[in-house]
């Protein structure tokens, strides 16, 4: 059976261009709640922690880079099949590919600043909820 969690983070690039609104609305209407949120800065080494399944790619320094470059929100949420009705909602990790309508076609500059991120499992999402989330940030 699938879960209904996942997690999001609104990356540097959205926060800097003031989309978080309009980001959260597309989250919400497509039927998402918000069972935990926070507006952090990711330090190094969080960063590099969140994304160490990366670790070695080419892309990996530079991400590091970007995503520790501002703010960001992240937010656990819940809906039924989260995990693949939100990366349906998000769109193709390159927006070059994402399908018109999606979060990221509308509102990524490239493959790596791209607007968004979502959990790619049951499992990360679990994972990075904790990450993010102690017990009494979640409701
Ligand atoms: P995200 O879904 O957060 O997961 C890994 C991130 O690495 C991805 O979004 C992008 O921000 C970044 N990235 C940069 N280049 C690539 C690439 N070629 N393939 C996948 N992810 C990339």
């Amino acid at each position: 059976m699938s879960g209904n969690i996942t997690l999001t983070m609104i990356k540097p690039d959205a926060v800097r261009k003031n989309q978080i609104g309009p980001i959260l609305k597309m989250m919400n209407e497509a039927g998402f709640r918000i069972r935990g949120m926070k507006y952090t800065r990711l330090s190094k080494e969080q960063a590099e922690a969140f994304y160490a399944v990366h670790r070695g790619k080419p892309f990996y320094e530079s991400l590091v880079e970007f995503m520790t470059s501002g703010p960001i929100v992240a937010a656990m949420l819940e809906k039924e099949d989260a995990v693949t009705a939100f990366r349906e909602l998000i769109g193709a990790t390159n927006p070059a590919n994402a399908a018109p309508g999606t979060i990221r076609a509308l509102f990524a500059e490239s493959v790596q600043n791209n607007a968004v991120h979502g959990s790619d499992s049951d499992e990360n999402a679990v994972i990075e909820s904790d990450f993010f989330f102690s017990k009494v940030e979640r409701f």
